[in-house]
């Protein structure tokens, strides 16, 4: 059991979603491994080296067609996934900076209870985005992981901006306020 929650732990890096999800764990976590898709392996490529064109391209290719099979197998709704649903509506006015600022926005790193009351209103998007959605874009991408110790990793709020905090898209002159815990 202390295993499991210390899995839990770090696959989420959320303490208090996996706090909240703990009771339910065991049987429902193997059932879900079993269904789970396989994620994407790490990737070689250098994405900060890559220019603009190159990472056009990686996404098209790869990080597309890679994550939607991750999507369609949560949910069929996403059959139609594309670059949009992302990197929003306006992503080609935006260039396609992320957090793109249209996805739902998520409590602040810091607020626990907001995540507790996450978890509870949407358990398996939460567990979803935890388990599947950020590995695999880290691997795709080649970049660690957000966790508590490596707060400046790839995380949710790589994707998603924080309650409270400006939208990036609305506010293209502000330098890329990444949270301060970005911790998740
Ligand atoms: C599953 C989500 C997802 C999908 C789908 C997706 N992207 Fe991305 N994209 C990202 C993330 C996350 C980043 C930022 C990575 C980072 O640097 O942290 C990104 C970055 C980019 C960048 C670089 C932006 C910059 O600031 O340099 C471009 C260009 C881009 N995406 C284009 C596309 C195109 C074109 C598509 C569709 C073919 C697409 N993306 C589909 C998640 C996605
Ligand atoms: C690679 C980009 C990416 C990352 C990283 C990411 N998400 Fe998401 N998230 C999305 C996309 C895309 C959707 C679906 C939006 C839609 O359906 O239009 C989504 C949806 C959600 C939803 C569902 C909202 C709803 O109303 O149903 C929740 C909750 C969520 N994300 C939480 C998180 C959490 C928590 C993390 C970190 C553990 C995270 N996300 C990491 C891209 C990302």
């Amino acid at each position: 059991m202390k295993t499991m929650l210390a899995l839990t732990l770090s696959l989420l890096s959320l303490a208090g979603l996996a706090a909240a999800a703990e009771p339910a764990a065991p049987t429902k976590a193997a059932a879900d491994a079993a269904a789970a898709p396989k994620l994407p392996a790490r990737s070689k490529i250098d994405w900060e080296k890559m220019n603009d064109g190159q990472r056009k391209k990686y996404m098209k290719a790869t990080v597309l067609p890679e994550m939607k099979k991750l999507f369609v197998a949560f949910d069929k709704k996403y059959k139609s996934m594309s670059c949009q649903t992302c990197h929003g509506s306006k992503a080609a006015e935006t260039k396609f900076k992320m957090p793109g600022g249209e996805l739902p926005k998520l409590p602040q790193a810091t607020d626990r209870p907001g995540f507790m009351a996450l978890a509870q209103k949407k358990p398996e998007a939460a567990k979803f985005m935890g388990t599947q959605v950020k590995p695999a874009m880290a691997a795709l991408l080649n970049l660690d992981e957000s966790n508590p110790t490596n707060p400046k990793g790839f995380g949710c709020y790589s994707c998603h901006t924080a309650e409270g905090a400006p939208t990036p898209a609305a506010a293209p002159a502000a330098p890329a306020a990444k949270p301060a815990g970005g911790g998740w």
